[in-house]
């Protein structure tokens, strides 16, 4: 029957094929990965170039979004009233005045116009001015931004929406 010797070889020559097998098949495969690469390389670099120009219009869609007219026309002041939590720690809409000046009738009121309110300079400055929706939406995007140096400390309401939305809730504020 078959002694030691034998049954060695022929494991062996089996493992041996195996090997053969099993880098063979490795090569080949890392072949046609290589041409697979070369062409799917290509493939992905048209479809990144697709996409770029694709997003870049996406990305100019959403960063200008729809503009500030579009919004305050169907802005929706209930929501407004809910924005208007973020101002409540300073601002009133009795009339009377807080940390910051009281924002009943602030739609179309002259900048920095409450007598004994005491203004920073940069809004003073700005008196010639009003508060239209406009401008309202250009200082609460960013109050330091739209005012240098302002008294207010109030980081802005970055989204569109809530601005439209908060003016359209204090146009109703007589
Ligand atoms: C931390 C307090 C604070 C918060 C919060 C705050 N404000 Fe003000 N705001 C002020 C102060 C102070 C001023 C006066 C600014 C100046 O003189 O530079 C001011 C000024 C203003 C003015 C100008 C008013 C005028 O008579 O010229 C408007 C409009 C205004 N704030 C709107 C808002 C709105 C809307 C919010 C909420 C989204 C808000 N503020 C949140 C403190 C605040």
């Amino acid at each position: 029957m078959f002694d030691t010797m034998t049954l060695t070889k022929a494991t062996g020559a089996v493992c041996g094929s195996l090997l053969v097998f099993l880098l063979g098949g490795w090569a080949a495969e890392a072949l046609y990965t290589v041409g697979g690469e070369g062409h799917g390389g290509e493939e992905a670099k048209q479809a990144y170039v697709i996409e770029t120009g694709a997003s870049e219009g996406a990305g100019e869609a959403a960063a200008e979004g729809p503009d500030f007219a579009t919004l305050y026309a169907s802005a929706d002041a209930a929501a407004g009233e809910k924005v208007f939590a973020k101002c409540k720690a300073c601002h009133k809409i009795d009339g009377t005045d807080g940390t910051g000046p009281h924002l009943n009738g602030v739609v179309d009121r002259p900048k920095a116009s409450i007598a004994g309110f005491a203004y920073s300079e940069v809004l003073v400055g700005m008196s010639a001015d009003a508060w239209s929706p406009e401008n309202l939406n250009g200082f609460l995007t960013s109050p330091k931004n739209y005012a240098p140096g302002t008294k207010m400390s109030f980081a802005g309401l970055p989204k569109a929406e809530d601005r439209a939305n908060v003016i359209a809730f204090l146009a109703a504020q007589k």
